[in-house]
């Protein structure tokens, strides 16, 4: 049976850096499920048929990562009919062997409830703001603004809202480096794997 990690958080909270780091240790599959709002947010038209009409090349559009594409991201991912659309693919990728890591904000929640390990990544706004603003090379102060702005609108919409599931494990990683971060992500998932029943 594959093994599937959902990871979740806020914006810029460390999610989609353990998850690639638990991908590349475990030899499973990423998707980052944020890059599909964004894909679907800049493709522009109605959201919905831009989530139908959505392909992998998409995906790879310039300037997805922008904090600009960040919140078109946001406002299309609170549309029932867009998230409806892409809830198929992301559970059929979630079942690839050997394993799949999957972060966005509903993944425990709705897209792999049953997930072997879920994950809450947290950390504190400003600390958020700061690692966005120098990725991103902008203001931390503006970046905050914006950050609380898209977590208010993805934590209060009435469908797939930003929400830790019942049996997440929160990591914090406000006072953690990259490495520290990572490496507790590591071990709880040895946990899990090493408690899983034998082929
Ligand atoms: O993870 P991200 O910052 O790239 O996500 C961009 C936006 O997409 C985020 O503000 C809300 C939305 N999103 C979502 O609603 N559900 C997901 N599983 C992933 C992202």
């Amino acid at each position: 049976m594959p093994f599937t990690i959902a990871i979740d958080g806020p914006a810029a909270s460390g999610k989609g850096t353990i998850a690639r780091a638990l991908a590349q240790r475990f030899g499973f599959l990423h998707l980052d499920t944020g890059l599909l709002y964004r894909a679907v947010g800049a493709m522009g038209g109605d959201p919905v048929a831009a989530a139908r009409a959505l392909t992998p090349e998409d995906l790879l559009r310039p300037g997805l990562r922008s904090a600009e594409a960040g919140q078109a991201a946001s406002r299309v991912a609170a549309i029932p009919e867009v998230r409806a659309v892409l809830v198929d693919f992301q559970r059929r990728f979630a079942v690839q062997e050997p394993g799949a890591v999957l972060d966005g904000r509903d993944i425990g929640t709705v897209i792999c409830p049953g997930a072997q390990l879920k994950l809450y990544v947290v950390a504190r706004d400003e600390t958020r703001a700061a690692r966005r603003a120098a990725e991103l090379g902008v203001d931390p102060t503006e970046m905050l603004a914006q950050l609380r702005e898209r977590d208010a609108r993805d934590a209060d919409r009435a469908t797939a809202p930003l929400r830790a599931a019942p049996d997440a494990v929160v990591l914090d990683t406000t006072a953690l480096t990259i490495d520290e971060a990572v490496a507790r992500a590591v071990a709880l998932v040895e946990d899990r794997l090493s408690a899983q029943p034998a082929p």
